[in-house]
């Protein structure tokens, strides 16, 4: 090696050290403050018989935060017997964050469109758990006919799980939507989550551990 050489290697050396330095420094850095990921949504999956391959989409917000899912199939009837009353979609939502955070599931919309006759009533439902942990939280929303018009369920849910602090969890999400007609066989009744301006949004929120 030349003495030159021998200094460049030298001095590449110094700057890799100091670089392993300060990204040690950046990791204390980022451990303690604000740079930390916060809990938020990087991905969904979902499936059901109210929610065939195909027929879901979502939207993730910018803060990761929201997820608003629409959908093209999803609706109960009482015109078609016992599996027609009662219909379901899971999203299975994948998280990211660093350790040291933990995430709960708070707020849940619910829109849609109901046909109630007389005493027939239709819910619809959101409940969620996290991979690996026993719990369930839930939100749901009822109508009773006579009824014929868009309806909006809004509200926290109860009880609210945490996600333990240094464990990565998926959120679980179903969400259900059914028709009773038992107060009034004759009566029909239909609730529908499938037309283009009503949505299924969830509201997560996040703290951090102490
Ligand atoms: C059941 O619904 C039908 C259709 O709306 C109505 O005519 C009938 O009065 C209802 N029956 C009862 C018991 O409410």
């Amino acid at each position: 090696m030349t003495a030159m050489a021998e200094r460049t290697a030298r001095s590449v050396t110094t700057v890799l050290q100091a670089m392993v330095g300060m990204s040690l420094l950046t990791l204390l850095l980022l451990s303690a403050d604000v740079d930390a990921q916060s809990p938020r949504i990087s991905s969904f999956k979902y499936n059901g018989n109210g929610c065939p391959s195909g027929t879901a989409v979502g939207e993730i917000s910018v803060d990761g935060l929201v997820i608003t899912m629409k959908y093209s199939a999803f609706s109960a009837t009482t015109d078609q017997g016992v599996s027609g009353m009662r219909k379901s979609c899971q999203l299975n939502i994948a998280m990211t964050y660093s350790p040291g955070y933990s995430f709960s599931l708070e707020m849940v919309t619910l829109r849609g469109y109901t046909f109630l006759d007389d005493k027939v009533k239709a819910t619809h439902k959101v409940s969620y758990y996290l991979t690996g942990q026993t719990g369930t939280g839930s939100f749901s929303g009822s109508t009773t006919g006579p009824f014929d018009d868009n309806y909006e369920h809004s509200g926290p849910v109860t009880p609210k799980v945490w996600s333990p602090c240094n464990l990565r969890r998926n959120l679980n999400v179903k969400a259900e939507v059914r028709v009773d007609n038992s107060a009034n066989r004759s009566g029909a009744g239909f609730i529908d989550v499938d037309t283009k301006d009503v949505v299924l949004a969830f509201r997560l929120k996040w703290k951090t551990c102490k």
